[in-house]
């Protein structure tokens, strides 16, 4: 089978992968917690996000297949499962947001240098995905610092109510 992407871009796209399957397994520990802080929303709005960047590394995978690369996987390293407050479990989330986002406009960069417009194109809808993403996560992680302990409550309402950062996906 022909192989469209160079050993460069592949390697760099596992690396990707890995990133994408570590961001939804620190997102479902998050969910975890806020489920035991008696916090269900911010819970449920953290495993919706597991689930899209579980998503995302499927997308990146099955770009793998389609250009007729081997797929490899790298090794994921264990989440952060406990947090001091709402506002530093947010802070993680937002965190790796930037982080996934850094990582995604080097192999954009990457792939602009090696000529590859398949991955540059396809690269296009996860850069607007993090758009959206980061901005939905410093808004909640705004949300969270200005209610305070005692205001989480009305955080949990606002994501109940439709209009939850990242328009209640
Ligand atoms: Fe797939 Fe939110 O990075």
């Amino acid at each position: 089978m022909t192989t469209l992407i160079s050993k460069k871009v592949a390697t760099a796209i596992y690396q990707q992968i890995g990133l994408e399957f570590f961001a939804s397994m620190q997102y479902e520990a998050i969910s975890a917690w806020f489920k035991q802080q008696g916090l269900p929303r911010l819970s449920a709005h953290f495993s919706q996000q597991a689930s899209e960047e579980r998503a995302h590394a499927h997308r990146f995978m099955k770009y793998v297949v389609d250009t007729g690369t081997p797929l490899q996987l790298p090794a994921i390293a264990a989440p952060k499962c406990s947090f001091k407050s709402a506002e530093e479990a947010v802070k993680v989330a937002l965190d790796h947001e930037l982080k996934v986002t850094d990582s995604i406009n080097a192999l954009f960069d990457l792939a602009e240098k090696e000529g590859d417009r398949f991955t540059q194109n396809s690269l296009q809808w996860f850069i607007s995905e993090q758009l959206e993403e980061v901005s939905s996560a410093d808004e909640l992680l705004q949300m969270v610092k200005r209610a305070g302990d005692g205001g989480l409550l009305l955080v949990e309402y606002f994501l109940g109510g439709g209009g939850s950062p990242g328009g209640g996906k």
